[in-house]
């Protein structure tokens, strides 16, 4: 079979500039396609907005203009907003497209034609926001749970569409095809949503005499459709169904990816429609949590929005692509803050990666004037594992993306990118230099150069921007991409001359979002260092054993929100020791993070915990948060300070 990927976005209503959430759904999109072709697949990309109804027609009438010239006007910023930050659709849509609503017209005639939609009178709560109707049970205290309004009760002859005609249908879809809709919870709710009760028929249109902004009905010109009838069409409307060569390529292996608030649509007006117009059901419903800020949903009526332009101007394109992608679990919702940004890039991208790629090109520099170094065959240096670690990583990177679990995918990749600073940690090239053994050091410098060829490359759906630079500051551009020779660790030519990255990631100053501008915060002074009585010789501070230990572990502590338990390599032993920092740094965050420890203090008991020693971290004064200290990646484990 060809290997062929669809994916699509929501299409975006034109009531309002595009949010980070917006954002999110369309890089993960982008990801996605990106992803797929790296792997073969002859992929598409959709995205666009969604133009027609009540919401968009109250918007423009509110800024006294046309519904048209409103849409025309959001539209063009959706879509330069998605250009500025490199996203490469195939197709951008637009419902008001003659392309579009003609489609529509035929579907609708289609269905009509089938005596699935029916004239008929309905009375309902109707949410604007939503652009539809809720049921009794839907409802909260008579509003709408989303956007918290009250629902607006509408009476009014209408054309139906007979959904309940296909309940059965649909529940036996799902059973037959257990990831239908995913994840799991998702799926669950449509279930719950199928089997608790009789589907109410959907109402798919307005007489023209209250809105007149959508697409008329092609056997009543005196209606218009309603807006989900209309607008979820778009997914087939763009492959230029039916006939269109792009809808015979690309449908069967439909993706659609949208957040938690549209499921009902989606999960279940959508494959009814299509199964009544006799279109084969989408491959699968990729459903995502949402991005919360300060505890609220985000949305433009809550006023906390965050564009994406700015923040991608302030952090970096590729920083702000690997926050969004390795943050959020897929399914669930994400707390979203700058601290946690902050947190990504510095760990993950300055500390792990960049570290990584920067420490081999000096070294590389150092002991080989910057030309690849060959492999030694008698001096491996340990390849084997090296390459089997690798597969490992890829695969699991691999098997979490496919399934649209992202941030699984790049930890399993993060890990190896960790273990390939440990494994320069344990091998040390300088020593290696020192000692004169140069079959092992080219060796080792050769294993980590092609293992960051193959990262690299792995990493190139995210790093959109500087995958380039990196490939070809190896010497690799041109180079084969594809995975199966990533992993043989051949790619690299002897010799070839590697270049400099410049610092990719660079680190970052920890903005604390609950203080008052830096401008106008006061200076405090440091705190004083020790009284004269105080004062300690150097035959005592000698006998501290401070060292660089590594954390293997580390988890919460129950009932007390500071600590947490670590389990840290200090180059002697491995060994517990219970630290405060629980509220600076989440435990994954730490495992891999090197740490100052105080090796040779008394064991002590804190919340049943033995705590062998004591981590360092600095304070600025009593009442401020510790911070570890940051320490140089060339500094091996189990180094002594002094
Ligand atoms: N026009 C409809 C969709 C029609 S699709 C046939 C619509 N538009 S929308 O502008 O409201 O976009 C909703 C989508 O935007 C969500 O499903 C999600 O993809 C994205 N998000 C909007 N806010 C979000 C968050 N706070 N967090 C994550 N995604 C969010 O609904």
């Amino acid at each position: 079979m060809d290997k062929r990927f669809y994916v699509t976005t929501p299409i975006y209503y034109v009531n309002a500039e595009p949010h980070i959430g917006h954002a999110y759904t369309t890089i993960l999109a982008d990801f996605m396609k990106r992803f797929h072709e790296m792997l073969g697949y002859d992929s598409f990309f959709l995205t666009g907005t969604d133009e027609h109804g009540d919401k968009i027609n109250q918007a423009a009438e509110k800024h006294n203009t046309s519904p048209q010239e409103y849409a025309e006007r959001y539209s063009a910023i959706f879509k330069k907003t998605w250009t500025e930050i490199g996203i490469g659709f195939s197709d951008f849509i637009r419902t008001s497209e003659e392309r579009h609503t003609k489609v529509v017209s035929e579907i609708l005639q289609k269905v009509y034609d089938k005596g699935d939609i029916y004239f008929g009178s309905y009375g309902g709560h109707y949410c604007v926001g939503c652009e539809r109707f809720f049921t009794e049970k839907e409802m909260v205290d008579g509003k709408c749970p989303d956007h918290n309004v009250k629902l607006q009760y509408i009476e009014e002859k209408n054309y139906f569409f007979k959904m309940s005609k296909y309940q059965d249908w649909l529940i036996d879809h799902i059973g037959k095809n257990p990831d239908f809709i995913r994840p799991e919870r998702y799926k669950n709710e449509v279930l719950a949503m199928l089997k608790g009760e009789a589907l109410e028929d959907l109402c798919i249109s307005r007489p023209k005499s209250r809105l007149t902004w959508g697409v008329t009905l092609p056997f009543d010109s005196n209606y218009v459709t309603y807006v989900w009838f209309d607008a979820l069409i778009n997914y087939v409307s763009a492959l230029g169904y039916p006939d269109g060569e792009n809808f015979r390529k690309y449908w069967p292996s439909a993706q659609h990816i949208i957040a938690k608030d549209i499921v009902k649509p989606h999960g279940i007006f959508w494959p009814t429609m299509l199964k009544s117009a006799g279109i084969e059901p989408y491959r699968n419903l990729n459903v995502h949590g949402y991005w919360n800020m300060e505890e609220s949903k985000m949305s433009k009526s809550l006023g906390n929005v965050v564009t994406p332009g700015a923040l991608i101007g302030k952090y970096g394109n590729d920083q702000i692509r690997y926050f969004f992608l390795r943050e959020m679990t897929f399914g669930h919702d994400a707390k979203f803050s700058e601290t946690v940004v902050v947190n990504r890039i510095n760990y993950d991208l300055a500390n792990d990666l960049g570290n990584l790629i920067n420490r081999t090109l000096n070294m590389a520099k150092k002991f080989f004037n910057g030309a690849v170094p060959p492999f030694v065959p008698e001096k491996p240096a340990g390849r084997e594992d090296i390459a089997a670690g690798f597969k490992i990583a890829a695969d699991g990177y691999i098997a979490g993306v496919l399934s649209f679990q992202s941030s699984v995918g790049l930890e399993k990749l993060w890990e190896f990118i960790r273990s390939l600073n440990k494994y320069i940690d344990e091998t040390k090239p300088w020593q290696l230099a020192k000692e004169g053994d140069t079959g092992s050091l080219s060796s080792v410098m050769r294993n980590i150069l092609e293992c960051l060829y193959g990262i690299a490359v792995l990493l190139s759906p995210v790093l959109i921007e500087k995958s380039g630079p990196v490939i070809a500051a190896l010497g690799a551009a041109g180079k084969s991409k594809k995975i199966e020779d990533l992993l043989t660790l051949k790619n690299l030519d002897d010799g070839a001359q590697l270049g400099d990255t410049g610092i990719l990631f660079p680190r970052l100053e920890k903005e604390d979002e609950t203080k008052k501008p830096a401008a106008k915060e006061e200076k405090k002074p440091a705190q004083k260092p020790a009284d004269e009585g105080l004062m300690v010789d150097i035959t005592e501070f000698g006998k501290i054993d401070i060292r660089v230990a590594q954390v293997k572990e580390a988890e919460k502590v129950e009932g007390s929100e500071k600590l947490l338990k670590l389990v840290v390599d200090s180059g002697l032993d491995t060994r517990v020791i219970a630290a405060g920092i629980a509220k600076q740094y989440s435990p994954q965050e730490l495992v891999g993070k090197k740490i100052l420890l105080v090796a040779n203090l008394k064991p002590a008991r804190i919340f049943n915990i033995e705590s062998h020693g004591m981590l360092l971290a600095a304070k600025k004064d009593k009442k401020s948060d510790p911070i570890l200290v940051i320490i140089d990646d060339r500094i091996p484990v189990g180094s002594r300070l002094g």
